[in-house]
């Protein structure tokens, strides 16, 4: 039993957990040898419908999936976990304020963050899916003292495989002939993709798509169209993004755990140390290359002065969202 692998799903009757745990049951994130035992978290409104969900994943008879234990008590959920894939989160309502939803999902991820603390292990991987993720990330991260703050992050990695999908769709290539994307900064609209560092089919992307319609497209579409993708999916499902957040979310992991491949990188909502002059202390999106079960961000990259002010952007956004959280955090 010691070598089976423990996977917390909060929100696990939801939309992206409901994508999600079986994802993780097939191997997804730990590779088709790792046995796992799920843990299903979620509010004692679900209660049933998580029964419903952990029936039907016994019922998919997946032999990589041990057990799978429900809960509605997050410190039970976290007890002895490795990983942990935070999906619950209250989602905006027609006549919210970002303030209201702030105050909800704050209130979450301190007890949340307090139920890692005291029962998770010490080692455990968190990544934050709901949104407002980083700030999530920030305040889990801030209520849970004795998990290294480099083992919680956000998931910005569905906004850099919107990117490389867009760019492989453009230049009529594969996925894999893509490389080196870059999401900078906060999960919102503010997220800047950035073109100049990557490749495609190992040409500077701007020199691959270099045709007067192809700059065209990168300069005023590409942009908006990965920074909107969630508004876009929501208007054309009535829901948002829950299958391609929770195949993000497997892929932040796995590459976390794992290691990115040599001279690669993917984008992580990582503990902000400064780097490329952007605020510390919030969850930003940077570069990062994982190996050994770490990861790090790739330093060095020049930037240019458009890139430099988009940076600047959504780091204030993130400091702006910190210190709205902050004040929920200390009325509440
Ligand atoms: C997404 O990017 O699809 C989501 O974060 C959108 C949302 O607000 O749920």
């Amino acid at each position: 039993m010691s070598n089976i692998k423990r996977v917390l799903v909060t929100g696990g009757a939801g939309q992206i957990g409901y994508a999600l745990s079986p994802q993780i049951a097939r191997g997804a994130i730990y590779g088709p040898e790792q046995k796992v035992i799920l843990h299903l978290l979620d509010i004692e409104q679900s209660k049933t419908s998580l029964e419903g969900v952990k029936m039907e994943l016994l019922d998919c008879a997946y032999p990589l999936l041990v057990d799978v234990l429900t809960f509605t008590d997050p410190f039970d959920a976290c007890d002895n976990i490795d990983v942990a894939v935070m999906c619950a989160g209250f989602p905006r309502k027609p006549g919210m304020e970002r303030k209201d939803v702030m105050e909800k999902n704050v209130a979450i991820y301190v007890v949340h963050g307090k139920a890692l603390d005291a029962r998770a292990k010490k080692d455990v991987k968190v990544v934050v899916v709901a949104n407002p993720a980083n700030t999530n990330a920030h305040i889990l991260a801030k209520s849970a003292p004795s998990i290294p703050s480099e083992n919680i992050t956000a998931l910005t990695r569905l906004d850099h495989n919107r990117a490389v999908s867009q760019l492989a769709q453009r230049a009529d290539v594969h996925v894999e002939d893509v490389k080196n994307g870059i999401i900078w900064g906060n999960h919102s609209s503010t997220q800047y993709p950035d073109v100049e560092h990557g490749t495609i089919e190992g040409k500077v992307i701007e020199e691959r798509l270099s045709a007067d319609e192809d700059k065209s497209w990168l300069q005023n579409e590409f942009i908006p169209k990965v920074q909107q993708r969630g508004a876009e999916i929501m208007k054309m499902r009535g829901l948002s993004s829950a299958m391609s957040a929770a195949s993000a979310a497997c892929d932040h992991m796995r590459d976390w755990i794992n290691g990115t491949p040599d001279g690669e990188w993917v984008s992580m909502g990582v503990q902000s140390d400064g780097s490329y002059g952007q605020p510390r202390d919030v969850v930003y999106s940077f570069p990062c290359k994982c190996q050994n079960g770490k990861w790090e961000i790739v330093q060095g990259l020049s930037l240019s002065d458009v890139t430099k002010a988009k940076l600047q952007l959504t780091g204030d956004e993130l400091v702006e969202e910190r210190s709205l959280a902050m004040q929920c955090v200390h009325s509440s």
